[in-house]
């Protein structure tokens, strides 16, 4: 791969940008100074690196933020922020995309990668990927909704899978469904004549919120997903 190329796809810059910095004779490949941006690249055996700080190149990237409430999930939008302006600079956003969608006021984990099929994956209604959620009420949460929402209710013509509810305390409680329908943690609670004051996403699958603090961004790998 050439070095304009290889700098692009590890997060550093566009492929002017990285002309640039190869031209300011910062990059070494094998220890070797290299000025050129047609210089090749070995990816399973060269080392590259800018002044002493060897670059990984990562074909599949995977980053998890805890998302603010006020912007879209989307990659980009003529009118409002999106969800890729919470990311860092250090977050290589080369072909990166959000799985799945959080609403504009809903906080909480979103994943992000380039791997279309991993994303597929995750989505697929056929898998059944666990998603929790904290839920906030307006009203007090009795027995019976929590026995509805669990068998599943009709969120206009269309009957949810089984859910499993924890409660908190009598208007906050983890929700776990199976399925993304759009707004469908507001859409269940409307359904049982309740409202979503607050959302929050705290786990996707095998990937959990933790103690990642609002706004922040961590990488993480496939086995941290599967
Ligand atoms: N369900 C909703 O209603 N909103 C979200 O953002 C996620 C799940």
């Amino acid at each position: 791969m050439r070095l304009d190329k290889f700098l692009t796809e590890c997060g550093i810059g566009t492929r002017r940008e990285v002309k640039d910095i190869i031209t300011k004779d910062v990059v070494t490949i094998n220890n070797k100074r290299v000025s050129s941006p047609k210089e090749k690249v070995d990816l399973g055996k060269d080392v590259v690196k800018i002044r002493e700080t060897i670059l990984e190149y990562k074909e599949n990237r995977f980053y998890v933020l805890n998302k603010v409430a006020g912007f879209i999930t989307a990659t980009e939008d003529p009118k409002e922020k999106t969800v890729m302006e919470l990311l860092p600079k250090w977050v290589n956003k080369k072909d990166l995309f959000p799985v799945g969608r959080l609403d504009k006021d809903t906080e909480g984990l979103l994943l992000f990668t380039n791997n279309g099929k991993i994303a597929h994956e995750l989505l697929s209604p056929k898998k059944h990927v666990n998603k929790t959620y904290l839920v906030k009420l307006l009203k007090e949460i009795d027995e019976k909704s929590v026995k509805l929402l669990e068998e599943g209710v009709d969120i206009g013509g269309y009957v949810t899978k089984p859910s499993k509810v924890q409660i908190i305390n009598n208007t906050e409680i983890f929700l776990t469904i199976s399925e993304g329908r759009f707004h469908q943690v507001k859409k269940m609670l409307e359904s049982v004549e309740n409202k979503v004051t607050y959302l929050k996403r705290l786990q996707f699958g095998k990937l959990k919120l933790g103690d990642l603090p609002l706004g922040e961004v961590k990488e993480v790998t496939l086995t941290d997903i599967f």
